[in-house]
């Protein structure tokens, strides 16, 4: 079976066909009927180690839009809860003859190592700091619909990137699309491998977000925080907070994103989050759909050569 695991490892032309495909479905979506059969007989299961909004809920709207039979497992409510292992809930599952399985789990790592044990593809919605790939994706087609095109741009990643499994993947997909990418943040936020990672590294935000196309906040992850930060919330958003001020640094056509949840005062202000010419935040959570449709359809149906991860 071919997974989903991460960014990396994925070539050009693989991002590219998911993208194409992934821009069929938003106009599907946008119709009246938005249901189609092609995966129809098919199970999708979503199995969420953490919490989530977006991810979650949209594999399970992409799944029924295609047709497929989806299920929810929320783990405090299944018997995780009583000490099943992880190991052991996916061997239970993948007993029951699955087409594809979603998880999310806090351990970088834990989906590589379930999807070697399950006769059904599986996509990564999330490891601990490690990769969300479909993050990832869902960004750069909103990147791509915006501006036409990935290669050339400058894209400015700013905030708790230490945690961000996010900024992992959106720097190895931006990275092979051709992209700039800048980090930007207060050095504890910055991971220790910053000066292989093929980025431009600021820790003056003005500075960083000089000339550049698309400014993307990252959440302060207070989850993950192991006593390596944080001075106070007023000070974090006088440095690193975007605002009015600090967005006049770059391009006067430069689009903001934020994957959500979004903490309004501590990364961003309400002001530009909300701005409705430069905020793509809505629209990064539509195209989500869409590339989860994409997803699945390229793993489920078996198309071949064209995702191999
Ligand atoms: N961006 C994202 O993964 O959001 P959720 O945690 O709500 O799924």
């Amino acid at each position: 079976h071919r997974h989903l695991l991460g960014i990396q490892g994925l070539g050009p032309q693989e991002i590219t066909a998911i993208l194409d495909l992934a821009d069929g479905y938003v106009d599907q979506n946008r119709s009246v009927d938005k249901r189609k059969n092609l995966l129809r007989g098919r199970t999708l299961v979503n199995l969420f180690f953490e919490n989530s909004t977006r991810t979650r809920t949209s594999f399970e709207l992409a799944g029924k839009r295609l047709g497929a039979d989806v299920i929810n497992m929320q783990t405090q409510a299944s018997s995780v809860a009583k000490g099943e292992t992880l190991i052991d809930t996916a061997m239970t599952l993948n007993a029951m003859h699955l087409d594809a399985l979603v998880v999310r789990h806090p351990d970088s790592g834990a989906v590589k190592l379930l999807s070697e044990k399950v006769n059904c593809a599986v996509i990564n919605g999330g490891d601990g700091s490690h990769e969300h790939p479909t993050q990832a994706l869902l960004d750069a087609l909103t990147i791509r619909r915006h501006k036409g095109r990935l290669a050339g741009l400058t894209v400015a990643i700013c905030g708790d990137v230490v945690h961000s499994r996010v900024a992992r993947s959106n720097i190895y997909l931006l990275n092979t699309m051709g992209a700039q990418v800048r980090l930007i943040g207060p050095k504890t936020l910055m991971p220790a491998a910053v000066d292989r990672m093929g980025v431009d590294v600021y820790h003056d935000m003005r500075k960083g977000l000089d000339g550049v196309d698309v400014v993307m906040m990252l959440r302060i992850q207070n989850e993950r925080m192991k006593g390596n930060f944080i001075p106070s919330i007023r000070e974090y958003f006088h440095f690193f907070g975007l605002d009015r001020e600090k967005l006049a640094m770059a391009k006067p056509d430069a689009v903001i994103m934020h994957p959500g949840p979004m903490n309004r005062g501590v990364e961003i202000d309400s002001d530009v989050a909300d701005d409705v010419e430069r905020s793509l935040i809505r629209e990064q959570v539509e195209m989500g759909v869409a590339v989860r449709m994409a997803c699945l359809d390229l793993l489920t149906r078996n198309i071949p050569n064209q995702v191999a991860v």
